[in-house]
């Protein structure tokens, strides 16, 4: 049975992972392979029936002001983080599921708009939580896919599917690769010797829906339509190889080259990430991540400059295996191949140094992949 959650009960808990991609920025909204994993680090949901037919009431530790909402009237809100609530349940509704007055306690240790999709955790552990509160028998695919479409149309970011996929079906030391066309997807273990991940956090805020990752979406959809006019059959970027690529170059404006090359390449690094972490050749495995990050800073240029100096830092250390910024880009996290004898002064060293360059305080997390969506026994369930 493909239901995440089929206990009945009145109350329940959820704890809902953001993520990491080991590799594959930018890939899954063009149809091709991403290497991601959901983390030990969660955003915990406590829903309950309220008694009331309609309103309901749900508060956050992290965002202040409750939100309050009448289920016969749900609409797209002021304030951000609200409409990826609310474009759940506006979501459930319209797949023809009716739902009653509940309350929801939301606690957090997974930063905010930092690259580890806070967006997909905070929907798909909405969405799975009301699943298993109303039996409403949704399957996983459907969790994924009303929650990404909440963040397309309540929230106005035309993400990819990675990030809730990862949510929903991550798998405790391993890695997921997802082939983005058809959602296809194997477990690859996280087995990576002496080496840990490291997250470091360089507390400049993205805002992705900003437009700037949708006007990425667009130059490689405009690419492919211009290549489409020599080739018909193209209908991704995932059907392109760099061969096709530059018989094409004439078509594209630059911009549109540069963000098609990027992508064309990150998907062969994906492919080859997977056998090196397959083979445990994690030196293979971390160039491919500087591969990856000079690509998204000077090709889909999407980095910024704290990004880059992390990325810097860590290429100067024989310990560090390699290190990338992840997520939409502008600010958010990178992620370090750490050999773990090092990962304490790495991280005093590294912090030193970005406070010395920036006077902003590093945030530093190492992670551990972990399960996806899942029901916590009430009894356990102290948030
Ligand atoms: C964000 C999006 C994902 C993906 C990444 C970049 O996290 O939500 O769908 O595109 O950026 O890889």
């Amino acid at each position: 049975m493909d239901s995440i959650m089929a206990q009945t009960l009145n109350e329940i808990v959820v704890d809902s992972p953001g993520r990491i991609n080991l590799i594959g920025g930018h890939t899954d909204y063009n149809n091709g392979y991403v290497l991601p994993a959901a983390i030990d680090r969660k955003i915990a949901f406590r829903l309950k029936k309220n008694g009331s037919a309609q309103m309901c009431h749900i508060q956050s530790k992290g965002y202040g002001t409750p939100l309050r909402l009448n289920l016969q009237k749900v609409e797209k809100s002021s304030v951000e983080w609200e409409n990826y609530l609310l474009g759940v349940i506006a979501g459930i509704q319209k797949l023809g599921h009716s739902l009653e007055g509940f309350d929801c306690e939301i606690e957090s240790d997974l930063p905010i708009g930092s690259g580890l999709s806070s967006s997909a955790a905070l929907e798909c552990g909405l969405a799975s939580g009301l699943n298993a509160l109303f039996e409403l028998g949704l399957s996983k695919l459907e969790i994924i896919t009303l929650s990404r479409r909440a963040e397309h149309e309540f929230v106005g970011t035309k993400c990819g599917i990675m990030d809730q996929f990862s949510s929903v079906y991550g798998k405790s030391d391993h890695f997921i690769f997802l082939d983005c066309s058809n959602l296809h997807h194997t477990y690859v273990p996280a087995s990576m010797g002496p080496y840990e991940l490291l997250l470091l956090n360089t507390n400049i805020s993205h805002q992705l829906s900003d437009g700037q990752y949708n006007s990425r979406q667009d130059e490689c959809f405009e690419a492919v339509a211009q290549i489409q006019k020599q080739h018909p059959r193209i209908t991704s970027l995932r059907d392109v190889d760099l061969d096709l690529l530059s018989s094409c170059k004439a078509l594209l404006t630059d911009i549109q080259y540069q963000r098609a090359l990027f992508i064309v390449q990150e998907n062969q690094r994906v492919v080859d990430a997977a056998e090196a972490l397959k083979s445990k050749d994690i030196e293979q495995l971390g160039s491919l991540l500087y591969a990856c990050h000079e690509g998204l800073r000077d090709l889909y240029d999407i980095s910024c400059p704290e990004l880059n100096f992390l990325v810097d830092y860590a290429k100067e250390q024989n310990y560090v295996a390699g290190a990338r910024m992840v997520g939409g880009g502008f600010g958010g996290c990178t992620i370090h191949l750490v050999h773990g004898d090092h990962m304490e002064s790495y991280i005093k060293e590294i912090s030193e140094a970005y406070k010395r360059e920036f006077g902003i305080d590093l945030g530093a997390f190492p992670v551990r992949t972990s399960n996806g969506t899942t029901l916590r026994k009430l009894s356990d369930a102290a948030l």
